[in-house]
This record gives C-alpha cells, sequence and structure tokens, in this order.
C-alpha cells in the first residue's frame, strides 16, 4: 500500500542549475527558489558549498542562501563535500546540510576525488561538527542502480554505504539513481537489501529520469514504504560528473502522479508548473515536464 503523505525534496536549484552550460544568474536562481517556497515544497536544496573549480555554477553560494526568502515551512539544506564546505555553509546561515557519497569507487574518485573510504571519514568529521552546531545532516548515495564508469552495482555495496551514513547520524539517506538508468526490477531488488539495514522511514528516492524510468521507480518504492521524493522542477539537471546522465524526475510529474494516488504531498501544482516556466523561459531551455507540456489540458 502506498503512504498518504509524501514529503517532496525539490533539488532544481542545486542538482538542476549545476549542470547549466551558461552561468545562471544569482538573481534568477533567487527568484526561482521564491517560487518554489511559494508553492509549499517542504524541502528545497538551494546550492552546493564545493570547490568553485570543480563546480562554477554554484561559485555564488553565499549569495543565493543569503538572498531567498526563507519561508517558515520550508527547509533550505545545501551540498557540503567536506568540513571546509561545511564551516562556509554555516557561516553563511545554514541551517541543514547534506553530504555525498557513492556505492560506485570510481565515481567517487570521479566527483569528489577520494575513494569511498576516505568519503565517509570525511563525512563523519562534518556530522560530528553538525551535531555540535545543531545542523541537521541529509546523507547520499549516488550510482545506486548503476555507475557511468563501473556499470552495475551489487545492491550489498549500496546498503554498505548507505548504512554507514545512517550509522553516522544522517537523519535521511537519498538513493540516488544518478545517472537515471535503473528500471523497476533493480529499484525492488535495491531497495530491499536496504531496508534490511536502515528503517524505510529514513529513506529518499533521487531518480534521475535519462532511460524515461524515473515514475515507474519511484511508484516501486513507494509501494515498498518510502515516504520522501527527490525532484527537480521541469526535470532540470543532471551531472557534471555523469556525462550524458539527464535531470531529476520533474518535480510537476511526481506530485501528479501523487496527487492522482490520492497521496498529500502540500504542494501547490500549478504554482510549480508556473515556477518550471519561469526558469526555463530564463535560460531559454525546453521544458523537461510532460506535465506543463500538457498543462493547457489540466
Ligand atoms: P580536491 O581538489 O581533492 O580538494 O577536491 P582539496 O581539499 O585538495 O582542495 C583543493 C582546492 O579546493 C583548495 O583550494 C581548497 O581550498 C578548495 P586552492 O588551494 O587550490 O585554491 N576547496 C574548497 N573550496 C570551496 N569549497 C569547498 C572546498 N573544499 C576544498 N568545500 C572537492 C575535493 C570535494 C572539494 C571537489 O572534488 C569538489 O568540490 N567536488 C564537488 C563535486 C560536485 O559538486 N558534484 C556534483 C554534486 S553530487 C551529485 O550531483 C549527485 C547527487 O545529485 C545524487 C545523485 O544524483 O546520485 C547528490
Ligand atoms: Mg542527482
Amino acid at each position: 500500500s502506498f503512504p498518504k503523505k509524501v514529503k517532496i525534496v525539490e533539488v532544481g536549484p542545486r542538482d538542476g542549475l549545476q549542470n547549466e552550460k551558461s552561468l545562471v544568474p544569482t538573481d534568477v536562481k533567487i527568484q526561482l527558489i521564491n517560487m518554489l517556497s511559494e508553492a509549499g515544497l517542504p524541502v528545497i536544496e538551494v546550492t552546493s558549498f564545493v570547490s568553485p573549480k570543480w563546480v562554477p555554477q554554484m561559485a555564488d553560494q553565499v549569495e543565493v542562501l543569503q538572498g531567498i526568502q526563507i519561508f517558515p515551512g520550508t527547509n533550505y539544506p545545501v551540498l557540503t563535500p567536506n568540513l571546509k564546505g561545511f564551516q562556509a555553509a554555516v557561516a553563511a546561515g545554514a541551517k541543514e546540510v547534506s553530504i555525498f557519497a557513492a556505492a560506485s569507487e570510481l565515481f567517487s574518485k570521479k566527483n569528489i576525488n577520494c575513494s569511498i573510504d576516505e568519503s565517509l571519514q570525511r563525512f563523519q568529521k562534518v556530522v560530528r561538527a553538525a551535531g555540535e552546531a545543531n545542523i541537521l545532516v541529509r546523507g547520499y548515495v549516488s550510482c545506486v542502480l548503476g555507475c557511468p564508469y563501473e556499470g552495475k552495482i551489487a545492491p550489498a555495496k549500496v546498503a554498505e554505504v548507505a548504512k554507514a551514513m545512517f550509522s553516522m547520524g544522517c537523519y535521511e539517506i537519498s538513493l540516488g539513481d544518478t545517472i537515471g538508468v535503473g528500471t523497476p526490477g533493480g529499484m525492488k531488488e535495491m531497495l530491499s537489501a536496504v531496508m534490511k539495514e536502515i528503517p524505510v522511514e529514513a529513506l529518499a528516492v533521487h531518480c534521475h529520469d535519462t532511460y524515461g524510468q524515473a515514475l515507474a521507480n519511484i511508484l516501486i518504492a513507494l509501494q515498498m514504504g518510502v515516504g520522501v521524493v527527490d525532484s527537480s522542477v521541469a526535470g532540470l539537471g543532471g551531472c557534471p560528473y555523469a556525462q550524458g546522465a539527464s535531470g531529476n524526475v520533474a518535480t510537476e510529474d511526481v506530485v501528479y502522479m501523487l496527487h492522482g494516488l490520492g497521496i498529500h504531498t502540500g504542494v501547490d501544482l500549478k504554482k510549480i508548473v508556473e515556477a518550471g516556466s519561469f526558469i526555463c523561459k530564463a535560460l531559454d531551455r525546453r521544458n523537461g515536464s510532460k506535465v506543463s507540456q500538457a498543462s493547457c489540458k489540466l
């Protein structure tokens, strides 16, 4: 059976915009985030405190975090790859951070320039510092259904990394199909392995839609009891270290499906569609949401 309520974690301003070829003006990012807050999203991942040499798109992280309107019911986490990023995030006013590991050694190396074990040691330091500062930490595991460099990834490896991050103190673990290659069968197998180690209440799914399987994969996850779904307005995004990966599943499409199932999200679909149209127009980009393309019929 499905959960009655699902929490949507909007990752477009970060996962989406980190990947745009041309630099997105800071005021456009801020307006997008304000529109997403206005739409009632409970969580909006706003930026990354990563090296500007690695991801130039996120170099305006302080201005973005300090420029947005803070809505009382919304959390605004930011990505932090290490203690340096964590300290910068807290100094800029972040109240929640996300750390990001991978279930693939080669992806870990390409994305954050260290092995999985080394990354877990770095994250341990971040979680410890966060505990002292009363900051919540969310944990990502990337490449849970496949890796651009290693191919197939064993569900047992995903479960191992996810468990390490949960045991460290992450309140939620988001399982990332970074390159969108998973199918519902693979999702079921992987989730079964992870659910042996972590309570399902602490799990989220983060599906990219490269192969058009994201909604189907999410539906399986919901059936298995997952109640947190990451998505990106207008299907923005990709990962700079996963060439060819398309954006996350579109928030509009996830919300449409959830509402159709009678599942509560607290999100105003019409306002999300407006936010998606705004950013696509500003970036002169195709809208990746099917619902948005069909919205004349809503
Ligand atoms: P490194 O080069 O190994 O780092 O990069 P380092 O510690 O040797 O430092 C090198 C330089 O970077 C130094 O500066 C540091 O000060 C600086 P220099 O002396 O050369 O001037 N530096 C920093 N600057 C700003 N903020 C920081 C920071 N740390 C060091 N936090 C590092 C290691 C982790 C920094 C780098 O690899 C990096 O920034 N990677 C980020 C990659 C990234 O953002 N990827 C995309 C997000 S992950 C994703 O999209 C997947 C996800 O969506 C889930 C899914 O889909 O599966 C989350
Ligand atoms: Mg992602």
